[in-house]
């Protein structure tokens, strides 16, 4: 059986009162568009067709799968069912099921969708509408049944009776029409009350025919809500994060204060994982098994594997934490670093563009930019790489079971050699052999008795001037 679907996603949003087109407008970090997009890939239809209008190009370049679908652009938004028609032409010679799916629709879900074609394909239908029964019926469509039961029309609210109204069973804007009944489409006529062409209205043209028509009320309020307005977007998102959460919780991860966190929709949490207060998970995010992320940390883009630790008040962006790491207080860990297994990573410090051999130490206070460092190596506090002189970033080379001893500065291009030792408060500006020893610290003088001497000098002037 063959399956196409279009999503309609070319409408102004005019009720969101803002200039980003609605389909674009983001749910924890992600345009409900997408959301809609990623549900439809797993439905596996062998064609998507999204219907795109006069933002084509921000719509296009704001969605992670462009390539694998076909856009249709609707120069003016003249309704649904006029958008519908714009896809026709990507579906020719198609023969079988078109799915539509409104793009604002972003807490639909696969398993619905795919129950719904089933039951369309079952019954023979022509065309089948998924409805849901909506506690507030508000500016959805109306399903007008007969007296035995079958649907014979949609009437959107406006143009509805006050009886009308009153039905609570609504169109989802989910809808099966085989490829043969889309010719009814370019009869559907001009609403009045709008200036539209509602697809709506191919259900009355159907039934005309004599066509097979049924609605299956299989849908949720939760899972269809269509956004039309701010408030319904922010509504949403608090049924989106709800469900994540309980998908997590399900998956054995453990919230110590679930509604302080923020979890993007690309962010996948191991199970064993605990995650406490106000810890952010943002952008293509993938936490390992057993992690433990403590208060106040954000995350973006990031890959945390299992048993790491990521204590309070951390930034870590674009880099990868391996296994059994241990990363924070207060770090940040900027892009493109690597921070190996069973390394530590403690307050203070910031990493930049670099990579941290396995079981290596930065504990306190430094700055690591386009370093290089082996494993078991132990870099003191208030180690510095000057990776920047002003024109160019130079790459400091630290190999395995070095020690740079605190307050150090490594003057890139530098190499410190295998198991070489840099005293305390040196600025290394040349290559370290392996096994050596560097230290540019001027001597310490010590004058002994000066204290005492001082004392007395001073005495001895106060008694002067008295
Ligand atoms: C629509 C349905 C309504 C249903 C509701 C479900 C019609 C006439 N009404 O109403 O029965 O209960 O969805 O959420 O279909 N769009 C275009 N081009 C256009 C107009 C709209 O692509 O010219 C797109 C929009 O971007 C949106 C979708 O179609 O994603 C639905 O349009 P919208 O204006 O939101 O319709 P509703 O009034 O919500
Ligand atoms: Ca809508």
């Amino acid at each position: 059986m063959r399956l196409a679907v279009v999503v309609l996603a070319a409408g102004l949003g005019t009720r969101m009162n803002s200039s980003l087109p609605k389909v674009l407008h983001r749910l924890h970090g992600t345009p409900m568009l997408q959301y809609v997009l990623n549900c439809l890939f797993q439905v596996r239809p062998e064609k998507t067709i999204v219907v795109i209008g006069k933002h084509a190009k921000e719509i296009k370049a704001s969605l992670r799968n462009a390539d694998s679908v076909t856009f249709a652009l609707q120069r003016e938004a003249k309704g649904t069912g006029n958008a519908v028609s714009v896809a026709l032409p990507s579906l020719r010679g198609f023969r079988g099921t078109v799915m539509i799916v409104n793009g604002d629709t972003p807490l639909i879900t696969a398993g619905s969708l795919k129950k719904f074609v089933g039951l369309h394909r079952k019954r023979k239908n022509r065309i089948s509408v998924l409805s849901f029964v909506a506690e507030d019926p508000g500016s959805y469509g109306r399903i007008i049944k007969d007296d035995r039961g079958r649907i014979t029309a949609i009437i959107e609210n406006r143009d509805a009776t006050e009886i009308q109204k009153k039905v609570r069973e609504v169109n989802s804007g989910v809808y099966a029409i085989e490829s043969d009944a889309l010719h009814l489409l370019k009869d559907i006529p001009l609403n009045a009350s709008k200036g539209e062409y509602y697809l709506t209205d191919i259900v009355r043209l159907a039934k005309d025919r004599g066509f097979k028509v049924s609605a299956f009320c299989i849908g949720s309020e939760e899972e269809f809500t269509g956004i039309n307005t701010i408030a319904e977007l922010r509504e949403a998102e608090q049924m989106m994060k709800q469900r994540m959460v309980r998908g997590w919780q399900a998956r054995g991860v453990r919230f110590i204060d679930a509604g302080s966190v923020f979890i993007s929709a690309d962010t996948s949490l191991g199970q064993g994982t605990t995650v406490y207060p106000n810890v952010h998970f943002e952008g293509s995010t993938r936490i390992g098994k057993n992690c433990t992320i403590f208060p106040n940390v954000r995350i973006l883009d990031s890959i945390v594997e299992e048993g790491a630790t990521i204590k309070d008040s951390t930034l870590i962006e674009g880099s990868v934490v391996k296994k059994g790491a241990s990363v924070g207080p207060f770090a940040h860990i900027r892009p493109g670093s690597e921070i190996g297994e069973g390394a530590r990573i403690g307050n203070f410090v910031e990493v930049k563009k670099s990579v941290i051999g396995p079981n290596t130490k930065a504990s306190h206070l430094a700055y690591l930019g386009d370093a290089k460092i082996g494993r078991n190596v132990n870099i003191g506090a208030g180690t510095i790489t000057c990776n920047y002189d002003g024109h160019h970033k130079h790459i400091t080379t630290v190999e395995d079971s070095v020690f740079i001893g605190s307050d150090s500065q490594l003057v890139a291009p530098v190499k410190v050699g295998r198991g070489a030792y840099v005293g305390a408060g040196s600025t290394i500006t040349k290559d370290v052999p392996s096994g050596s020893l560097a230290l540019t610290r001027v001597q310490q003088k010590t004058i002994e008795g000066w204290v005492q001497k001082r004392r007395k000098k001073l005495k001895g002037a106060r008694s002067g001037k008295h």
